[in-house]
């Protein structure tokens, strides 16, 4: 990987990223676009989160999780978590195009999944936040080809889905910054690098196990989960994922 610095403010934070290479950070306005879709992503998750009892329930049908229900209330949490109402963000912009994106990406979802959220005499269906927040950023990567990048990665001893796992500079920077005790909690990480595909900004923002999380990712580890996954032994509070953005720098 070669560092890039942009001019000016490049000096302000350059950091040692692995293999010893000088990584700048983004900048402020690519930042504030990662943040905005990282946001996005976290509001229509909860309310997948949110609705998981009524997913589960074998006795009712017709969950109300249509696409266009689950927008609706994602934009809702959106609105609330930044004060601002994506539709307010130029579509013509390089934010307002991706957002759009990630926004049918969320209706797409819900509505091929239908089926099976509504599905009545199954109590767990396999449609959980972490699912759905995959199944979001493949279809927000289909939408956007090389415009932009979105993922849900983690640590590579807690990788569950082969399809989530880090590349190398998704598992440097939780190695050696998101995962290292020192390491501000919640606090993202950034480097201006260039790749095959030209200069991106590629933005890490950390999240942390909760209590909710542990009934999967808990202890004790190596007992299987609902989902048939071996627990991780994981605490509160510990780092359990990371939503890794690349964009085009701006
Ligand atoms: C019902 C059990 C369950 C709960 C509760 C749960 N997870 Fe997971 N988690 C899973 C499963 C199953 C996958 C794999 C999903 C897939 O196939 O993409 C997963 C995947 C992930 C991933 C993506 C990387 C990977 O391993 O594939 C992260 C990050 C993650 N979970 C973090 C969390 C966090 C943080 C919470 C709490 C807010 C949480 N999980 C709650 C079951 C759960």
């Amino acid at each position: 990987m070669i560092a890039f610095v942009k001019g000016g403010l490049a000096a302000l934070a350059v950091s040692a990223l692995a293999g010893g290479a000088l990584a700048a950070e983004a900048d402020p306005a690519d930042l504030a676009v990662a943040r905005s879709l990282a946001t996005m992503l976290q509001s229509a998750r909860a309310v997948v989160s949110t609705n998981q009892a009524r997913i589960n329930d074998p006795a009712l049908g017709d969950k109300g999780l249509s696409g266009a229900a689950v927008l609706e209330k994602a934009i809702a949490n959106y609105r609330e978590a930044t004060g601002r109402d994506p539709a307010s963000i130029d579509p013509a912009s390089y934010e307002g195009r991706l957002i759009r994106a990630q926004m049918d990406a969320v209706v797409e979802v819900m509505d091929a999944n239908q089926a099976t959220i509504n599905a009545k005499g199954t109590g767990f269906k396999g449609f959980i936040p972490a699912t759905f927040t995959r199944l979001v950023n493949e279809a927000f990567e289909a939408r956007v080809g090389a415009e932009a990048s979105m993922k849900f990665t983690a640590p590579p001893v807690l990788i569950r889905n082969r399809k989530a796992r880090p590349d190398a500079f998704e598992a440097a920077a939780i190695r050696d910054y998101l995962e290292k005790a020192d390491w501000p909690k919640g606090q993202i990480y950034s480097a201006l690098v260039s790749e095959a595909g030209g200069e991106r900004a590629r933005v890490m923002v950390p999240e942390y196990y909760v209590p909710s999380c542990l009934t999967c990712h808990g202890d004790p580890a190596g007992e299987l989960d609902v989902t048939g996954y071996p627990k991780e032994g994981a605490h509160e509070g510990d780092l359990g994922g990371v939503i890794s953005i690349g964009l085009i720098p701006q």
